[in-house]
């Protein structure tokens, strides 16, 4: 019960000090813990994840904060993404969100998303997803990070809609560290009204040392006194003369990389210094249901060595189905029917792992599965292919 009392408040006004008397709620806060040797690390694998805060960021942009159900903290590299798993009106779904916030700040993680007309998940989230909710994450992967390059120390974060989500993670995990580093941040929006993190960005823009920042909005009424248009070489060379000599990190719709490529390409930049997240994150199949069917195995086009069949069994669903050495493992599952976990189909998310307890394959992950996962014998079934009769526990 929380107890009340009055309490005695020392007001200053005007260098002079009053006095006043207000009724306070004299009960505690409950700090978490966060002694990091007694507290476990978020594992995923549809770990529950309680709505702590919401936050209005735009017009059709929130902000979701999540910390663990059961106390823990969250390991990630700041770009990488965690992938949701709801029961929506009878169907589960996936959808995978770029985290936001950053490692630094281990304690809850923070997805911001962006309502879009046919957005499944996201449109849930916004209509329904209170503080005080819980939903089931899979797990946290992917390669696009600034923490798994040895990037220069002149680099360009170049973003377009909502995906600024990892530039906003990387960029508080920079600010948090003081990295030593010169960063230009170029962020795209249709208008003004869209511009997500324009607070916190601009703080660091006043605050922050080597800190640029150029908004640039399509459309933008007289008001408007930063850059609008479409992004070209020129408006590329006026905002970041020296974006020859950096680290480019770039996130948005596809549209939007294809431009930014094609624009650094002709200006002569090193594409061997530039990134982005392939991950579409406006249209991503991570919204496809886990039961999906495939009607047969699709095929690396590009496998070049004998195409041998193997066995995949599968203990915890009884079954062995027959997979080919030029298939993956997942499409060879969806084509049997059977209904397993998977999202991204890029070996980006992790959400496809299962453990292997027999057998080899050959993986191609792009950084989701976890170094410690794979040293306990997980794999990702959508980018491995067998090399022998497999054992999986799915
Ligand atoms: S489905 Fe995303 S890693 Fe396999």
């Amino acid at each position: 019960m929380a107890l009340k009392g009055a309490a005695i408040v020392i007001d200053c006004y005007n260098d002079g000090f009053f006095l006043m008397s207000c009724t306070v709620n004299m009960s505690s806060i409950n700090f978490p813990n966060i002694d990091h040797e007694n507290l476990p690390k978020w594992q995923g694998d549809l770990a529950p994840l309680e709505c702590i805060e919401i936050i209005e960021e735009t017009h059709n942009v929130k902000s979701f904060r999540f910390k663990s159900q059961k106390d823990a903290w969250f390991q990630f590299l700041p770009g990488q993404h965690t992938t949701l798993f709801l029961n929506i009106d009878g169907a589960d779904v996936m959808r995978t969100y770029t985290i936001a916030s950053s490692p630094t700040r281990p304690h809850t993680i923070t997805i911001t998303s962006k309502r879009m007309t046919d957005g499944i998940v996201t449109n849930w989230m916004h209509d329904n997803l209170k503080v005080g909710d819980v939903i089931d994450a899979l797990n946290i992967g992917g390669s696009f990070s600034v923490a798994l390059d040895k990037p220069k120390k002149k680099v360009l974060l170049m973003s377009g809609g909502s995906g600024i989500t990892p530039m906003l993670s990387m960029t508080r995990y920079f600010v948090d560290l003081a990295i030593d580093v010169d960063i230009v941040f170029i962020h795209n929006a249709q208008t003004p009204e869209d511009l997500i993190g324009k607070y916190e960005l601009d703080y660091y823009a006043h605050h922050q040392l080597n800190f640029g920042l150029h908004y640039v909005c399509d459309k933008a009424d007289a008001t408007w006194q930063g850059a609008s248009g479409f992004l070209d070489t020129k408006m590329l060379t006026r905002l970041v003369p020296d974006y020859l000599e950096r680290e480019v990190y770039c996130c948005g719709p596809e549209a939007y990389m294809v431009n930014a490529k094609g624009l650094l390409r002709a200006g002569g930049f090193d594409m061997d210094y530039y990134h982005q997240e392939s991950f579409d994150i406006e249209s991503s199949t991570a919204q496809q249901n886990m039961a999906e069917p495939l009607e047969k195995p699709v095929v690396d086009v590009e496998y070049s060595g004998e195409i041998v069949e193997y066995n995949v069994i599968l203990t915890e669903t009884g079954k062995t189905i027959s997979c080919a050495s030029n298939s993956s493992i997942l499409s060879a599952i969806q084509a049997q029917g059977i209904g397993v976990p998977f999202a991204c189909s890029m070996g980006m998310c992790g959400t496809c792992r299962a453990k292997m307890t027999e057998g080899t394959v050959d993986m191609d992950a792009q950084g989701g599965l976890l170094k410690s996962h794979e040293e306990e014998g997980y794999i990702l079934t959508c980018c491995s292919k067998p090399t022998s009769d497999v054992v999986l526990d799915l």
